[in-house]
């Protein structure tokens, strides 16, 4: 049932731009009505569904899951369907697409240059031993190792909210690092070597400035900063089963 009292008078700013045009990018205001327990990703749709059927955005499952609806919130990146209108600072609310990645249309951005960046780093398990005749057993101790990074759901907040992605697309990225974090310390992986060779490079987690936009904007609370810091002290060690390895600050 609806509460007036939690009803906002929202003037919503979409960042409107279809490359196919030949129009610049521009601003689009709306004004709708929303619910303090609306999320964002209601309000959009309500722009799509009520306003203007041509915006252009991506959703599926509404839940925090998928990944697909991030995008930059109040000039913060985040997902659209996990932030609610009651928590919004002000009235006016700006929504444009994530940084970095090339615009299909309005709030949909070129996804392949971030999916390409992962599976470079080989995001997958490794081993060729001889398979066991049960299940490749592993202790509590090590799969909590590396428990936070399987959380992650490639969603690209923290890739397109990073400073160094901005300007040097070739970055291959937090959430790669993220990724590779997650089987490189798999004590049933075998293939930590290869991914740290290929994440020793100017293009790899050197080029990370310890800047923690990344940890701020994962919508998973994924420790993103700390899980690159493990990875390059890794590196540097050639050690990968150092015990809760403290965050460093180590630049290249
Ligand atoms: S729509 Fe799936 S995470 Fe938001």
């Amino acid at each position: 049932m609806s509460n007036s009292e939690s009803v906002r008078n929202l003037t919503l700013k979409i960042k409107r731009y279809d490359p196919e045009s030949g129009e610049k990018p521009r601003w689009e205001e709306y004004k709708v009505q929303a619910e303090g327990h609306d999320r964002v990703l209601d309000v959009i749709q309500n722009v799509k569904w009520y306003h203007d059927e041509s915006l252009g955005f991506r959703r599926s499952c509404a839940h925090g899951v998928c990944g697909s609806d991030a995008m930059r919130i109040n000039g913060v990146n985040g997902l659209a369907c996990k932030i609610l209108v009651k928590n919004l600072p002000n009235d006016v609310l700006t929504v444009e697409p994530i940084l970095g990645l090339p615009v299909i249309k309005d709030l949909i951005v070129d996804m392949k240059p971030f999916f390409d960046h992962y599976k470079s780093v080989l995001p997958f398990l490794i081993n060729d031993e001889p398979a066991p005749t049960t299940e490749r057993l592993q202790s509590p101790q090590d799969r909590a190792r590396f428990d936070d990074t399987t959380k992650c759901i490639l969603c690209a907040c923290c890739t397109t909210s990073c400073p160094p992605f901005w300007g040097d697309q070739k970055y291959v990225g937090p959430a790669s690092i993220v990724n590779a974090h997650r089987f490189i310390f798999d004590s049933r992986d075998r293939g930590a070597a290869e991914r740290l060779d290929i994440l020793n490079d100017t293009e790899g987690v050197w080029r990370c400035r310890t800047v923690f936009n990344c940890t701020s904007a994962c919508p998973r609370e994924i420790k993103v900063t700390q899980a690159i810091q493990e990875v390059k002290r890794a590196m540097l060690t050639g050690d990968i089963n150092l015990e809760n390895p403290e965050v460093v600050s180590i630049s290249h």
